[in-house]
């Protein structure tokens, strides 16, 4: 089989309502993988699917796939406002991820749109792309003599979970001054993503506490990105704050959404369990969370080789070179 037909095999089950959703998912991170046109044309052409979680998690995979290609596609989800705001929130940040400069005019245009997480995320994700413009002008520069090259953002500590994040890390310091920036709401949301994002990469148990307190912040958008990061880091530590969200139903489902997946990151005994509570509960994305978090589990306690085995089936050859582990592969 051409690794064309391979694709158009596993985009039918990405697009066929009738597969289970566990295996929807896996299709989509195998699409992610390989990359390309034909791919990412697979990918959004299930827009229209009737689950919250799947698109943005759609929209997250093309952000992550960093292909200009796909601007077209993520403006038009953000664009439309019959799409639910978890979805119009994750094309925005893909928007950002993407890290081109023509997706600053869509962004600007939603800044101040009557849903806050939207707002805020065009707000962060325009944080991203001026960011990087500004590194580009300082590496264009690097070949003269210019005191300016010894600023703070020459020095951050690497990502080790390969996520193209909405904030850049900053600098380390002592994880209290981390905590304070990450807590304090009169700051930006770029600069305590950024604190954030410091606070994940050293994901000492001290910095995952310092993370969950996070979880009791005002903003669901920031509660959600706080959930989404302990997921990466996989520490039982915050097993009881993460459960704590998830329980309370009146939290933001977007923010219980996130919760379930770190939980099922996470797959010790117990967060298994509380995942297996809340597979009947009254909101379908967060029903879907646990399904999906639970196969994830799955995965992280049997030794299987990919997650993304839509092809296991199919070499795991990726255009990009780049191969998503599930902790890589679901969004925030
Ligand atoms: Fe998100
Ligand atoms: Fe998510």
């Amino acid at each position: 089989m051409t690794s064309s037909a391979k694709i158009t095999e596993v985009g039918h089950i990405l697009l066929d309502k009738k597969q289970p959703l566990k295996d929807r998912f896996r299709a989509l991170f195998t699409l992610r993988n390989l990359g390309g046109i034909q791919a990412i044309e697979s990918i959004a052409a299930c827009f229209d699917d009737g689950s919250a979680l799947l698109k943005h998690e759609l929209a997250y995979c093309l952000g992550q796939m960093q292909d200009v290609r796909a601007l077209p596609h993520l403006t038009s989800v953000l664009e439309d406002k019959n799409q639910e705001a978890m979805v119009r929130h994750e094309a925005g940040e893909a928007l950002g991820a993407i890290g081109d400069a023509k997706a600053i005019e869509v962004l600007e245009k939603y800044i101040n749109d009557p849903v806050v997480e939207v707002a805020e995320t065009c707000e962060l994700a325009l944080g991203r792309l001026r960011w990087l413009e500004q590194q580009n002008k300082k590496l264009s520069n690097s070949t003269q003599d210019n005191p300016d090259n010894k600023e703070e953002d020459t020095d951050l500590l690497d990502n080790p979970y390969n996520s193209v994040d909405p904030a850049p890390p900053a600098r380390v310091t002592a994880v209290k001054e981390l905590e304070a920036t990450l807590l304090d709401e009169n700051l930006p949301l770029f600069q305590r993503y950024r604190a954030m994002f410091t606070l994940r990469n050293l994901s000492t148990t001290e910095a995952v506490l310092a993370l969950a307190e996070g979880l009791k912040c005002s903003s669901a958008l920031f509660r959600h990105e706080i959930a989404y990061v302990l997921g990466q880091i996989q520490s039982p530590a915050c097993v009881e704050a993460l459960s704590h969200n998830l329980r309370d139903l009146a939290e933001s489902s977007m923010v219980r959404h996130e919760c379930a997946e770190a939980l099922g990151a996470i797959a010790t005994p117990e967060a298994m369990n509380i995942l297996q509570e809340f597979l009947s509960d009254s909101e379908r994305v967060v029903r879907e969370s646990c399904v999906v978090a639970l196969d994830m589990s799955e995965y992280e306690n049997s030794g299987q080789f990919q997650y993304a085995d839509g092809l296991s089936k199919l070499e795991s050859t990726s255009e990009n070179g780049k191969v998503a582990t599930p902790i890589q592969a679901v969004s925030s």
